[in-house]
């Protein structure tokens, strides 16, 4: 078989005015990652396949989001809100090179996945000129009505135009189309010619590719992969469907997890083999969990990798940057932060390791504090390997302590520590022979007196 080529032309020119926020409307996250990139994600790619992103005028930020997820992205920017065939033909020029298949998908919708994007492909190679996203609404009211006979698409009735019989349909346009190529812009400008309120609408190609005596065909998927989202409830619901698939990717792929529903995953986490994740656990982006690593309960990790047989939490907070080696221990109230810890590192209580880097089997004691800012730049910490920190140390930034070095507890580290040195900071310890009992004797009295 050979390969069809494609162009994708993703509608990203939402205005997003529901959603209450000076954030574009596609840049809002689900699983750790934005709408637009869940779409760009799905979208074909590889070999043949090509992608317009088309933006609104001020949104810049949108158009870098596509270039950084795919730069062979080709951004068009819709100046007007004319309507969502209007939009299309935003990207004309990328329309007039030509390709096999024109795929329309919203920037909404990041639930779609990539085969359904291949279903909805598929009739084209049968020679279908339009393939139509179609799903069964549990409330219909509001979206297109899919007009149905014989088992081909007659017309898109959108809601305001439905007849009270046509509204009893709850098989509803998901807004995603394939056009064959051959016929694809033709079929676009006669929607632009047909309108008569001004705006173009794509749900009017259907009854313009009937009456070209052209076959448009509907796929059926679930109301799940097409939620478009225009308010924050909605976003919250697309993060429920899409943490209940990543959760359920997790455990076929054999992380173990006894309480799945309070884990949150990024849509990028990756796991080796035999993970475990205790419950109440949140993961965010850009985190890799290595075999037999357990994330014990309310731990909180981004964009950190863990290694093999590592454990970290309860009560962690591993920041952007971590990474622990083969075997670390991260314990109970441990913060991390552009940290490399190497293999069997044990960091276990109470302490903070930012803008540092560990030696292997080196041990951290409880409420360690690396003192990593002056108030103006943040410096490093580096400790070398099979070093030993005291409790409650401070490590004044800039500093460096050895190979094998030994920090006594409570010291405040400002100078390099050398190898196999021992550096003990605090104040030498008196000892009065039974000052206590003296001490006792004095305030019993005092008390009596009063
Ligand atoms: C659209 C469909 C409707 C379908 C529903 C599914 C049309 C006319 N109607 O309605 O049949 O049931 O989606 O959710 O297509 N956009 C632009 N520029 C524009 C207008 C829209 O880029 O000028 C983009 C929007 O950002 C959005 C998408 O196109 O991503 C769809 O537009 P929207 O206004 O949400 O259409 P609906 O009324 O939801
Ligand atoms: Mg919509």
């Amino acid at each position: 078989m050979t390969i069809r080529s494609s162009l994708t032309v993703v509608l990203a020119a939402g205005e997003g005015t529901r959603m209450r926020s000076q954030l574009a409307k596609v840049l809002h996250p689900v699983a750790g990652q934005s709408l637009l990139s869940h779409v760009l994600r799905a979208a074909p790619n590889g070999a043949g396949a090509s992608l317009a992103v088309v933006v609104g005028p001020d949104h810049q930020a949108v158009a870098d989001e596509a270039k950084q997820l795919r730069p062979d992205a080709s951004i068009f920017i819709q100046h007007e809100r004319l309507g969502t065939a209007h939009a299309v033909l935003a990207a004309r020029e990328a329309i007039v090179r030509g390709a096999d298949d024109l795929l329309v998908a919203f920037g909404d919708t990041p639930l779609i996945s990539a085969e359904t994007f291949e279903r909805l492909r598929a009739p084209l190679r049968e020679g279908a000129a339009l393939a139509v996203l179609g799903f069964r609404a549990a409330n219909p009211a509001g979206y297109g009505r899919l007009l149905i006979e014989g088992g081909r698409v007659m017309a898109i009735r959108e809601h305001g135009d439905a007849s009270a019989e046509e509204r009893k349909i709850d098989l509803c346009n998901a807004g995603v189309m394939a056009f064959a190529g051959e016929t694809a812009l033709g079929i676009l400008d006669k929607i632009g010619k047909a309108n008569s309120k001004g705006e173009h609408y794509l749900v009017d190609a259907v009854a313009i590719v009937r009456s070209m005596g052209l076959e448009a065909v509907v796929i059926e998927t679930s109301e799940d992969e097409v939620r478009g989202i225009n308010t924050k409830a909605q976003l919250a619901e697309a993060e429920a469907v899409m943490q209940a698939r990543l959760r359920k990717a997790a455990l076929d792929a054999g992380v173990t997890m006894i309480a799945p529903e309070t884990v949150f995953l990024a849509a990028d986490t990756t796991f080796g083999s035999d993970v475990t994740i205790e419950p109440f656990v949140v993961i965010g982006p850009g985190v890799s969990i290595a075999d037999r690593a357990v994330i014990h309960s309310f731990s909180h990790l981004v964009q950190a990798s863990i290694g093999k047989e590592a454990s970290v939490g309860p009560y962690a907070r591993l920041r952007p940057g971590t990474s622990l080696g083969d075997g670390a221990r991260i314990g109970n109230f441990v913060e991390t932060k552009a940290a490399r810890l190497e293999a069997g590192v044990k960091v276990n209580h109470l302490s903070y390791i930012g803008d540092a880097e560990v030696g292997a089997s080196t041990n951290i004691g409880a409420g360690t504090i690396t003192c990593n800012y002056d108030g103006f730049s943040k410096h490093k910490t580096m400790i070398g390997k099979g070093a030993f920190v005291g409790t409650n140390s401070s490590l004044v930034a800039p500093v460096a302590i050895g190979n094998g070095a030994y920090i006594g507890s409570g010291s405040v580290i400002t100078k390099d520590v050398p190898d196999d040195a021992m550096a003990v900071e605090r104040s030498p310890q008196s000892i009065r022979e039974g000052g206590a009992t003296r001490y006792r004797e004095m305030k019993m009295k005092n008390k009596k007196g009063a």
